[in-house]
């Protein structure tokens, strides 16, 4: 790989990122979850965990704005009886200390930590079991010295159990309701909570209700010698993670706790022959409160059973082996490769699952599920592997969509509320999902599942589909735009419209394409009348936008509720947005020399090496009816970085523009690997997109931040698969239309798709920049590119061989 990062590399198949250094400029993390439990893991052993909502049911604690940052963690500590040295497994809390050997692998999963000590390896492999709401901290310790070693490990996890906001907002109170014992049969400390706050928003009210769980911790293959349910006996006075004194006396103080901080620590006694490696487990495991002692005995005699968690392990392994074996790709991009066949889809799978909520730059308190994120990022990793979660998390979405086709902005799952802000491009993520998902399943039965609205009633999906469009329709101003409301996908020019007639153009241009998506869909249903419809509002809108917001050089971003635009040369800050450029694009709304043009003066205007700003000059002004983006220093965030986002729609209407040079050199300079190359820079982990980079109106300029959770994983990665290598699915079947940059001779690819697989190649014999085919063949038979390749049948292969022009 031409790209070297001083921190790590990528293994050579690819699937994990090795840390070399842990003294990386920020922690870098991975995630492992299921269903229901999942646990966000750094490369020094911190994180937390939480239980189907990271606010409401949070489990492990992570310490907000605390230094040394990252703390605590899920510890493991090594004590040699005879000198009293301490050190931890995961370099963290123990950092200051010199280490023989680190390495951290972030696998699909899984994280394996390997340091050595003084004689002693440890490598601890951190992963989420696929079926059970639990976490297993898998240990090997090796004594690589010449000497037979006496050595105590220690386990640590500081808990939460309950409200995470509660628990930072309401401390003192907290504190009195939490309730750890050890279970002697069970060898396991059992932690609770006899109060579980789940008010819909922050509240003095007390709910009348205990926490429903008990966790329980212990240990697969050792015997617990002694153990501290309770915080401070654990650290002790004026210590920390760092030093706690049950670790430095060599036994724990068998502390038990009916208030105050819990914790989960676990001592066990290993002797180590020369050479000899031994394996134990940690097990953190929730069971219902009402059955706890029955339900935890099950569950930890399931894994203590022999190879138990050895095969918790494999299953984790297959199960994201057949996630990524849904699509393969060979380019003449090493790290293009690597993006798309693993890390950008894992990338969208945690995003799918975590939304914009639960990381380390969104600290899960806040945010919940964003349906407007939530309906991008199925349409990553999760709809090839795993189309049914998909259509179910649809349904789940679909229940917080009002019968006027309104929806709420967000969502939390555990209280089933959110909050109706009237952003006004939230309701149009609703049909651009569900269009998703049909053209890569073909479900069109789907169209026809009731789902109930939230306000009461019920309808199909078409219908839930249809009010959506006609919601949004209804709501235009009187001049036939979309109104820019509180916001729209740009949730910072968020005081441009909430009078009520301030007009979105990016809202024009991506309902525009929405209505053609629909156009689409409702004639291959044979709605004819619906069709015309949206044909007929695309048209409309159209007109409108090329009459009114056409600059002279570019589109305007919109108007105020007062009627001044923005995002115009008019203007002295804020002159042109990306997003008013691309979407008219994409959308097919720009007139081709007015397209061109566009694309021209953000290339001309908006521009750096490291990706296109979200828009320029940055406002250095203050605008109370524009909003947030002008109160952020210049050059972050939305107020002028490379928005990755946004970005990645600009380099999809490059590639809609059939631009194939321009396009990749663009994407290529984006990728994190190539961006993230500067690391002490950069900061954030260079094997996942974040949020944004710092332009060069800001002096940190390649500064990234919001790592993982972001729009732009599942953008990038879509635009790359469908526009770059052009396997587009459509009603009929996966229509081939590559747009490649002039220096790539050719790619191969396995698309799986609808059940059966596409066996990709194509050759640009001609070093051709841009679309077009000249042929096509299908198992040898020619076939006619400008139409989509028939399905292939479940469990059959179809060889496509297709040449550039
Ligand atoms: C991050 C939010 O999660 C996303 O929904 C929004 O579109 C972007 N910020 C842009 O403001």
């Amino acid at each position: 790989m031409d790209i070297q990062n001083p921190y790590g590399h990528f293994s050579d198949d690819g699937r994990e990122f090795v840390i070399t250094d842990p003294r990386t400029p920020a922690p870098w993390i991975n995630y492992s979850w299921n269903d229901g439990y999942a646990a966000l893991v750094s490369h020094t052993g911190g994180g937390f965990s939480f239980y189907v909502d990271p606010r409401d049911n949070r489990i492990l604690r992570q310490r907000y704005n605390g230094l040394p940052w990252d703390r605590p963690g899920r510890y493991l500590y090594v004590r040699d009886r005879a000198s009293g040295a301490v050190h931890s497994l995961t370099w963290c809390p123990t950092e200051t200390l010199d280490y023989d050997f680190y390495e951290c692998r972030h696998g699909q999963g899984y994280t394996t930590i390997t340091t050595e000590r003084g004689g002693i390896r440890g490598a601890v492999t951190y992963f989420v079991p696929r079926t059970d709401p639990a976490e297993l901290w898998q240990i090997e310790l090796t004594n690589t010295g010449a000497e037979t070693r006496e050595l105590d490990l220690f386990s640590y996890a500081e808990l939460i159990l309950g409200n995470a906001l509660n628990d930072l907002i309401n401390q003192p109170n907290d504190k009195h309701f939490s309730d750890v014992q050890f279970d002697a049969e069970l060898q396991a400390l059992m932690a609770t909570r006899h109060y579980w706050v789940t008010n819909r928003g922050v509240s003095v009210a007390q709910p009348n209700q205990a926490w429903p769980y008990v966790l329980a911790v212990g240990f697969v293959g050792a015997e617990v010698a002694s153990f501290d349910g309770g915080r401070e006996a654990f650290i002790g006075r004026w210590r920390s993670e760092s030093n706690p004194i049950g670790i430095e006396k060599g036994k724990l103080s068998g502390s038990e706790i009916t208030h105050g901080d819990p914790c989960a620590a676990l001592h066990t006694a290993v002797t180590l022959a020369p050479g000899e490696t031994k394996k134990l487990t940690v097990i953190l495991a929730m069971v219902p409160k009402e059955t706890a002692q029955e339900s935890a005995r099950e569950l930890l005699a399931t894994y203590r059973a022999d190879g138990a968690v050895e095969s918790a392990l494999e299953e984790v392994r297959r199960y994201w082996t057949s996630h990524l074996d849904t699509l393969q790709v060979e380019t003449p991009d090493e790290i293009l490769n690597v993006m798309l066949n693993v890390w950008l889809r894992y990338q969208t799978a945690v995003t799918f699952d975590m939304a914009r909520n639960a990381g380390y730059y969104h600290g899960g308190l806040l945010f919940g599920t964003g349906i407007r994120d939530q309906m991008q990022d199925l349409w990553g990793d999760a709809l090839l592997a795993e189309p049914n979660r998909v259509r179910e998390r649809i349904i789940e979405v679909l229940g917080y969509q009002f019968a006027d086709g309104s929806t709420l902005h967000n969502f939390f799952r555990i209280v089933k509320a959110g909050e109706k802000t009237g952003h006004s491009d939230t309701p149009l993520w609703v049909p651009f999902g569900i269009m998703c998902y049909l053209r890569e399943t073909g479900d069109l039965a789907f169209l026809d599942q009731t789902v109930k609205f939230y306000d009461g009633g019920e309808g199909t999906v078409r219908e839930h589909l249809a009010r959506a469009f006609d919601y949004v329709l209804s709501e235009l101003t009187e001049r036939g735009l979309p109104k820019f409301g509180p916001g729209d996908w740009n949730d910072t020019l968020d005081y441009v419209g909430r009078g009520g007639k301030g007009e979105t153009m990016w809202g024009a241009g991506f309902l525009a394409a929405q209505l053609r998506d629909a156009v689409e869909l409702f004639r291959f249903i044979g709605d004819q009348s619906r069709a015309d419809g949206y044909q007929s509002a695309y048209d409309r809108l159209a007109a409108t936008v090329n009459e009114l917001c056409w600059d002279g050089d570019w589109y305007v971003r919109g108007f105020k509720d007062s009627g001044d635009v923005i995002g115009s040369a008019q203007n002295t800050e804020g002159r042109i947005f990306i997003n008013a450029q691309s979407w008219m694009v994409i959308s097919g709304i720009a007139p081709e020399a007015r397209g061109t043009r566009a694309l021209e003066s953000v290339a001309e205007h908006l521009d750096t090496d490291k990706g296109p700003q979200l828009l320029g000059p940055a406002y250095r002004t203050v605008d109370p009816t524009i909003g947030l983006a002008t109160r952020c220093v210049p050059g972050k965030k939305e107020n002028g970085a490379i928005f990755n986002h946004a970005a990645a729609w600009l380099v999809l209407a490059e590639w809609v523009a059939g631009n194939g040079d321009r396009a990749w050199s663009l994407q290529r300079r984006m990728l994190p690997p190539v961006v993230g190359q500067d690391a002490d820079r950069y900061l954030t982990e260079p094997y996942v997109t974040s949020e944004y980079v710092t332009s060069p109106e800001h002096p940190t300029f390649g500064e990234a931040s919001h790592s993982w959770l972001t729009g732009s994983g599942v953008w990038t990665y879509r635009n790359c698969l469908d526009w770059l290598l052009g396997m587009r699915p459509t009603y009929d079947g996966l229509l081939l239309d590559p747009c490649l940059p002039s220096d790539w001779p050719g790619f191969k690819a396995t698309r799986r798709f609808r059940g059966g697989t596409y066996q990709i190649e194509v050759t640009n014999p001609n070093s051709t920049s841009g679309r077009g085919l000249v042929s096509l063949t299908l198992d040898g038979v020619a076939h006619d590119p400008s139409q989509p390749m028939p399905v292939p049948p479940p469990g059959t292969t179809i060889a496509v061989r297709a040449v550039m022009r």
